[in-house]
């Protein structure tokens, strides 16, 4: 049995196929829309979310399986003591499948370990977001034709955008990939990342501060929200939530065919006049993160379809 705790846990090959599968569910959906009968999607989520949530409900669904699940701490077992491991054992009896998403990073591997069905690890808290990598995989494969041979740009909070940290862990491994890290220097990627992957690996970064300097050479800029619920100081939440707004006019500097990524929600990061800019891609990713966890949920069932 698999489960699904960062995006490494499947090599390169497999990643492969699994997006070769999302495509293959986009262009034929119909193909795919028993192939889950009878099976079980349970959403346990401790945590807010929408698109992250709804769109793993839409992918069992869309598959002709059932979804069951909780959406906050406060409607769960959790809100009276009750531990992960125990809540795992016995969604274990419930369902085929989970995806968990909890404030405390680790708690979705500390269910794997008593889980009976595959546990995805949907968001621990500042740790890893892997399904949303898959999706920006996905989304960038799909419109620049490949992984590799791009500059990217991630910009706002790369301390704590666990989005940011699973991309990152995903892209070295694809050739000729280089980063330019925006953010100010309070919010700037944590050194375990900057030394222990980037570094580590040889993998070529540079960090900025403005985004006009490096919006020029960008292929793909990836926005970020602020994110306020990891701030321990409201004060300073409030001094950086609008260090970047990404504004029609900055779009002018960027070349004709970059593309435009936030995992969503957008609070202020993106001016709603870049939605109509052709190189906005934002909710077309919303779109692939569906088809992508459809292809994830039939690969960790072991379900086929001819
Ligand atoms: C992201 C998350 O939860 O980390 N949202 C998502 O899953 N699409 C990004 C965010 O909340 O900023």
């Amino acid at each position: 049995m698999r489960h699904l705790m960062s995006p490494l846990d499947f090599s390169v090959e497999e990643l492969d196929a699994l997006l070769d599968l999302a495509n293959d569910i986009e262009k034929h959906p119909e193909k795919y829309a028993h192939a889950c009968a009878g099976k079980k999607l349970a959403t346990c989520f401790y945590e807010p979310s929408t698109r992250t949530r709804l769109s793993f409900e839409a992918a069992m669904l869309n598959l002709g399986g059932s979804v069951l699940g909780f959406s906050s701490a406060d409607s769960s077992s959790a809100a009276k003591g009750e531990s992960v491991s125990d809540t795992i054992r016995v969604i274990s009896c419930y369902a085929d499948i989970c995806a968990m998403r909890h404030p405390k990073e680790g708690a979705p591997l500390v269910a794997s370990q008593k889980s009976t069905i595959p546990v995805i690890n949907a968001g621990d808290g500042g740790h890893q977001h892997p399904t949303q990598t898959l999706t920006d995989l996905l989304t960038i494969r799909s419109l620049k034709g490949e992984l590799g041979n791009i500059t990217i740009g991630l910009c706002g909070d790369l301390k704590f955008g666990r989005t940011v940290h699973s991309l990152i862990h995903a892209l070295i491994r694809y050739p000729n990939v280089r980063f330019v890290l925006i953010s100010p220097e309070e919010l700037r990627v944590p050194s375990y990342i900057r030394e222990d992957v980037l570094e580590a690996n040889h993998i070529s970064y540079t960090e900025v501060e403005r985004l006009e300097d490096a919006m020029p050479e960008l292929d793909i800029l990836y926005m970020t929200r602020v994110q306020k619920e990891r701030f321990f100081n409201e004060e300073e939440y409030i001094r950086l939530k609008d260090f970047y707004v990404l504004t029609k006019s900055k779009m002018e500097l960027a070349k004709k065919d970059m593309l435009v990524l936030h995992p969503l929600p957008r609070v202020n990061e993106i001016s709603v006049e870049v939605d109509d800019d052709p190189r906005a891609a934002y909710f077309r990713q919303a779109q692939y993160g569906v088809y992508v966890r459809m292809a994830l949920i039939l690969t960790l069932l072991g379900i086929t379809v001819e």
